[in-house]
């Protein structure tokens, strides 16, 4: 069968003071539409997937908000890692385990925190995926860059008529200049973190590229799906290298296909990103909170509903509050979240 492997392990710092390390953005209902990032990545394969085949990667600590955003699942469907170590050992988790039931099942891997605006298209394309993993390819989506985004993997494809075109080299994270110089190339995407695989191509990269954690998680068969799992999890967990699936394998991996996607799709790591894909009043500020807005343009604002914002003269700002942060930042310096989160671990 297909079966949908969902990581949702991040602790999406970038996106902090919503997203917090106790309860990270993929559980939260970003967008305001009624349905957390978490739900939405579930319903999006509705008819590709069925209920019962669908799997996610998840701390320990979260396994609980996953059932309860997703009660349908049974406790053999949420893995639990005592660990972040990444996403090559997330993945190598659910399949390994995926395939002492399924050892031939198509996996699709999807990251739970990403926007995809257009629903059909975007199915489309995963059947297409689907499809060219009848070979022994690692297939991903490919998204029209527009902008030199260093926090995404470009890859450089071969131009063809087929669905699935032959990558070129992939690059996890570049530089600017080297982002800058795919951008003008023109035959680089993005990957849009999705991966689509049959289980056995995977084993047979993650031999080659990562044989140690391949070889760990083999060991684990006797385990999977019986009341010792989560302590061999455990002890592999302590070990095991920390790397993700890009590095790790994609960078080295020789048969990998791309299918350029049109999908409306957003990674949505960012509060400019946010901003950019959000419902904007006629002055471009995108509103999720009760305001009075005076000569206030292109701001963000999200707040809980009992609190009346009122804001005068204020551009390109980021206000946030959620629990006890309240959080105000230039939108052109919102890398510096990252240094807020830190410096308010220490209050902690
Ligand atoms: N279960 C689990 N465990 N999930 C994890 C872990 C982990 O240790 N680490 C990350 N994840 C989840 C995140 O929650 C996210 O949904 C997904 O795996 C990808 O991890 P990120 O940390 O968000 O990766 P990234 O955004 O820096 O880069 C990846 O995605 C980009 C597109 O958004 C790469 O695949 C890039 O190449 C790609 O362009
Ligand atoms: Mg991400």
């Amino acid at each position: 069968p297909n079966c949908l492997v969902i990581m949702a392990g991040g602790i999406g710092t970038r996106f902090w003071p919503i997203s917090r390390s106790n309860y990270p953005k993929q559980f939260h209902d970003v967008l305001g539409v009624g349905k957390t990032m978490l739900q939405q990545t579930a319903e999006r394969f509705e008819g590709i997937v069925a209920p019962e085949n669908i799997y996610v990667v998840t701390s320990e600590e979260f396994a609980g908000i996953v059932q309860e955003q997703l009660p349908f699942l049974s406790p053999d469907q949420i893995l639990k890692e005592p660990q972040r170590k990444n996403t090559a050992p997330c993945i190598a988790y659910a399949a390994y385990k995926i395939s002492k039931k399924h050892p031939k099942a198509k996996l699709i891997v999807a990251p739970a925190d990403h926007v995809i605006l257009k629903e059909e298209a975007f199915k489309a394309r995963v059947k297409e995926a689907l499809e060219a993993a009848k070979e022994p390819v690692l297939v991903t989506l490919g998204i029209v860059p527009t902008r030199p985004d260093t926090g995404y993997g470009y890859i450089q494809y071969q131009e063809s008529a087929e669905t699935a075109k032959t990558v070129k080299t992939f690059t996890e994270k570049p530089n600017v200049e080297l982002a800058q110089a795919f951008l003008e190339s023109g035959d680089y995407v993005w990957n849009a973190g999705l991966f689509v695989f049959a289980i056995p191509t995977f084993k047979n990269e993650l031999t080659k590229h990562l044989s140690r954690l391949a070889e760990q998680f083999e060991e684990g068969r006797a385990f999977y799906y019986t009341e010792e799992e989560p302590e061999f999890i455990r002890k592999v967990y302590a070990v095991c290298k920390s790397i993700s699936m890009d590095n790790g394998v994609m960078e080295k991996a020789r048969e990998v296909k791309v299918i350029l996607a049109d999908i409306g799709w957003s990674d949505l790591g960012t509060w400019k990103s946010l901003h950019e894909i959000n419902e904007k009043d006629e002055l471009q500020n995108a509103v999720d909170a009760q305001v009075m807005l005076y000569e206030t343009t292109d701001c963000i604002i999200k707040a809980p509903k009992d609190k009346l914002v009122v804001i005068h003269g204020l551009s390109n700002y980021i206000v946030a509050e959620h629990g006890n942060v309240l959080m105000i930042c230039p939108k052109d310096q919102e890398q510096q979240v990252k240094q807020f989160v830190e410096d308010a671990t220490k209050l902690d």
